[in-house]
């Protein structure tokens, strides 16, 4: 595998998050089983990581499994277990040739003993990655998590860092993240499905009718070029923006 040569970009501090939705629809349209379209999920899924490394993103959060996605059919979650496992094993050496560090956040008790021991050597195998920090969230729920930090502060009065650090220590997140700058939704919906609520504070959104497994380099460039138009102000005005 070639090693991907990272080039400087304006894009480097850059946490982009992704909610992958629309597997389901696309493999029904087809008359496939739902799990066709995960599988085809994960292809998509390798592509737009290594679109990110090249255009030299800092961070990028996938959504792969909510908390609530337990109340689907078992043989659906059964099978979307047994193929995260699967393609962490496919992927850990291609992050490593790529400089992509891997975490998965989220809770952990609740995920298969399997999954779980390959999550971890995954995660001490990708370690050393510097080109981007690709964070899987699997059981994962933004309310929940903020639910735990707010508990574990016990009554305390927090600064946001330190509340972020309790977010990231209930997450099994390896230090805390930085604030969401893209959240891209494909699949049509338009809500954010308990995905990273607190980190969203001033996301800019761009939401796509286009099926996950049929989401493009092209497009998630084209999202990128999006947000470069966008004029953040975070509560002030477009002067303060401009100097
Ligand atoms: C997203 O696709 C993947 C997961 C939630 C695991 P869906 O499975 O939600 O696909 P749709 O939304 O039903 O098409
Ligand atoms: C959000 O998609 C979760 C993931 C993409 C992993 P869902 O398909 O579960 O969300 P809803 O049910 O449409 O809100
Ligand atoms: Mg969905």
């Amino acid at each position: 595998m070639k090693r991907t040569t990272v080039v400087p970009s304006a894009y480097r501090g850059m946490h982009v998050g992704i909610i992958m939705d629309g597997n389901g629809r696309w493999a029904a349209s087809r008359g496939l089983p739902r799990t066709a379209g995960h599988r085809a999920g994960v292809r998509t899924a390798r592509k737009i990581v290594e679109a990110a490394t090249r255009a030299g993103v800092g961070t990028l959060t996938l959504y792969a499994f909510s908390a609530d996605n337990w109340s689907r059919p078992t043989p659906e979650v059964g099978a979307l277990m047994r193929l995260f496992r699967r393609s962490l094993l496919g992927e850990s050496k291609r992050c490593v040739d790529n400089g992509v560090r891997l975490t998965i956040v989220g809770r952990r008790d609740r995920l298969p003993s399997s999954l779980l021991s390959t999550i971890q050597e995954a995660e001490a195998m990708t370690a050393h990655g510097r080109n981007l920090h690709l964070r899987v969230a699997i059981d994962y729920s933004a309310r929940e998590s903020i639910l735990q930090a707010a508990s574990a502060a016990g009554g305390e009065t927090l600064t946001r860092e330190q509340f972020g650090r309790l977010l990231a220590q209930v997450n099994h997140d390896p230090f805390p993240i930085a604030d969401l700058d893209l959240l891209v939704r494909t699949g049509g919906e338009q809500r954010l499905s308990d995905f990273l609520l607190w980190e969203s504070a001033y996301a800019e959104f761009y939401f796509t009718p286009r099926m996950w497994p049929e989401f493009t380099e092209e497009q998630f460039l084209g999202a990128l070029g999006e947000f470069e138009l966008r004029e953040r102000r975070f509560g002030g005005v477009p002067e303060q923006v401009a100097s």
